[in-house]
């Protein structure tokens, strides 16, 4: 294998972003390992696949034919054995450095050396992920976007260490699998959720000073900026758990108070409510 044929594919945790990155490489034809703690947990993944899946076969851009070969290249699994031959391996696990760190640890001792390790975090410094790692030049951000099957972006991140030959073989792969790579050097939050994990932030401030109702803020953001959705209903949607985790990085990372997470935020992530994952956050999710 060269660095530029990453052809068996590996995703760690089967969540909002997992299902759908398993979905996108096995609908482009990539043989995917698909590994989570509890068959519970997959269960809800495959349902969600067949779920987004349909909706493609409604639209007639998919056959009944193409949507079940698309499941049947993905293999389901809750431990990490079958990640041995993989070519590259894409974990997204929580949004936490000391759980990423210790996954890149396990997986230094299971994947063959030349196995790209790449990362979805949504804002955590591929350097620091990288150096968990023992072959740290393998280590990259291959940051998709939510909804994944639909979401053009592919944000590739290169850690300090990250080699050429490891971003060039992502970036084709990104390309493979029908996506738009933009590539970036590694900072908190990188550029989109620097930008954008700030706005939801702020929009749960004005619910927390009591300036509009949250439909309303939304509804001002669609009719007033063009937006596809508000920014409460972009946080319902992402998981208000990870928007918190993105704030606090920002606001460790660069020890800037204006990234600051809302204290509403921090209550809504208390109290459970994280969103449609949840079946509550600022909307309900029945
Ligand atoms: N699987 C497959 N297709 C899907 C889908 C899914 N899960 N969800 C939506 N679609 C398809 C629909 O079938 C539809 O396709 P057609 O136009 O071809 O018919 C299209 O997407 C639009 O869907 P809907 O008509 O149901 O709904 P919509 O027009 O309201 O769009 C949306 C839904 C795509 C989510 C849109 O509201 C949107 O773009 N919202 C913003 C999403 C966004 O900003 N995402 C980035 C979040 S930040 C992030 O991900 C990074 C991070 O680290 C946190
Ligand atoms: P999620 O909570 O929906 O799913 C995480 C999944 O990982 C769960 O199914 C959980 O059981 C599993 N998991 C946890 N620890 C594990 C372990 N040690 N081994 C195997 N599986 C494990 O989270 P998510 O929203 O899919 O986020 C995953 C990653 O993707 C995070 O780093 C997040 O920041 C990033 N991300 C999220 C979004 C978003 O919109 N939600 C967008 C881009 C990137």
């Amino acid at each position: 294998m060269t660095m530029t044929d990453l052809r068996n594919i590996g995703v760690i945790g089967a969540g909002t972003m997992g299902n759908g990155i398993a979905q996108t490489c096995a609908l482009a034809g990539f043989p995917v390992v698909l590994q989570d703690l509890s068959d519970a947990a997959l269960d809800r993944a495959r349902k969600t696949m067949e779920g987004s899946l349909a909706r493609l076969v409604k639209k007639a851009t998919l056959t009944e034919a193409q949507a079940a070969d698309t499941l049947a290249r993905i293999t389901m699994t809750t431990t990490l054995d079958l990640m041995a031959d993989r070519d590259i391996v894409i974990e997204a696990i929580v949004e936490k450095l000391e759980v990423k760190a210790a996954i890149l640890g396990k997986l230094d001792a299971i994947c063959r050396a030349d196995a790209v390790l790449a990362s979805n975090t949504s804002s955590i410094s591929l350097t620091q992920l990288a150096a968990a790692s023992a072959h740290p030049g393998r280590v990259i951000g291959m940051h998709f976007f939510n909804p994944v099957p639909v979401m053009q972006l592919v944000e590739i991140i290169r850690a300090l260490q990250t080699t050429d030959a490891v971003a060039e073989a992502v970036t084709a792969l990104t390309h493979a699998i029908g996506k738009t790579p933009r590539v970036s050097k590694d900072s908190y939050g990188f550029i989109v959720n620097r930008l954008l994990a700030p706005q939801i932030n702020e929009a749960i401030n004005c619910v927390y000073e009591g300036l509009a109702t949250p439909e309303d803020i939304d509804s001002m953001m669609k009719l007033g900026a063009n937006h596809p959705m508000g920014p409460l209903a972009l946080g319902d949607l992402i998981g208000l758990d990870v928007v918190l985790n993105i704030m606090e990085t920002l606001y460790d990372g660069f020890d800037d108070p204006k990234y600051r997470p809302s204290p509403l935020l921090k209550q809504m992530v208390s109290a459970g409510y994280l969103g449609r994952k949840a079946g509550k956050g600022f909307a309900e999710y029945p």
